[in-house]
């Protein structure tokens, strides 16, 4: 079984996303690390970012593991470097590469074969797993995302204000939304869950319900 979780950055997806696989002893695939670790290959390697080519080079030639809980980097650990300011806000190279995507949609494919699965990201629903069984798009205020983006990045260590983060919020928004190839869309069939008024626990368990309903 397959279930797709996708919306926009700060709706909770991750959280919700694995303790939900948790729950169902789902396998978990969280794939803007994905994004994300290409980017951070792409920053350490020095590339030039307005050449496509490079980048989509360096992502037909990396290895990136996801275990559950962290990602891995040609064996390297890089959980936390690839959550960082500077390669969330780069992270758009990787995303609006076609090169890249097809990569990472072969990837997430092969990843999924045989498993039971909860993945996250923008477009599982509409292109990576257009049959997956469960489909939710969850979604939340701007200002609910931005405050939860604040604060994590605030715990992680980095120096950023909220009207900073909110401004890149919205920059990363509209190009997650305008992108036509992978972007940000609700599927058909996919339901819809705002989490402004819950918490995180209660994400999961309304996550869970809806799964178990699909599942009858
Ligand atoms: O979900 P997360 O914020 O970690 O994703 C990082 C970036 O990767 C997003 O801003 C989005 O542009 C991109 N992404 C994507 N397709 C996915 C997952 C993430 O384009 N399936």
């Amino acid at each position: 079984m397959i279930i797709t979780i996708d919306g926009p950055a700060g709706a909770g997806k991750s959280l919700a996303a694995r303790q939900l696989a948790k729950n169902l002893g789902f396998r978990f695939l969280d794939t803007g690390a994905m994004y994300r670790a290409v980017t951070l290959a792409g920053l350490r390697q020095k590339i030039n970012w307005e050449n496509t080519g490079e980048l989509a080079k360096i992502a037909a030639n990396l290895s990136i593991r996801l275990s559950d809980a962290r990602v891995l980097l040609e064996d390297e650990d890089v959980t936390a470097a690839i959550r960082t300011f500077e390669v969330t806000t780069l992270t758009r190279h990787a995303a609006d590469n076609l090169g890249v995507r097809e990569r990472l949609v072969e990837l997430q494919r092969a990843f999924a074969e045989g498993k039971n699965l909860v993945t996250e990201g923008r477009d599982q629903a509409t292109v990576v797993f257009p049959k997956a069984e469960v489909k939710i798009y969850l979604t939340a205020s701007d200002e609910v995302r931005a405050q939860r983006r604040y604060k994590d990045l605030l715990a992680r260590g980095e120096r950023v204000t909220l009207p900073e983060v909110l401004k890149k919020q919205m920059e990363r928004d509209r190009r997650d939304l305008q992108r036509e190839i992978g972007g940000l869309r609700k599927a058909e069939n996919s339901i819809e869950v705002c989490t402004d008024r819950l918490t995180a626990d209660e994400v999961v368990a309304k996550l869970e319900q809806l799964v178990r309903a699909a599942e009858k």
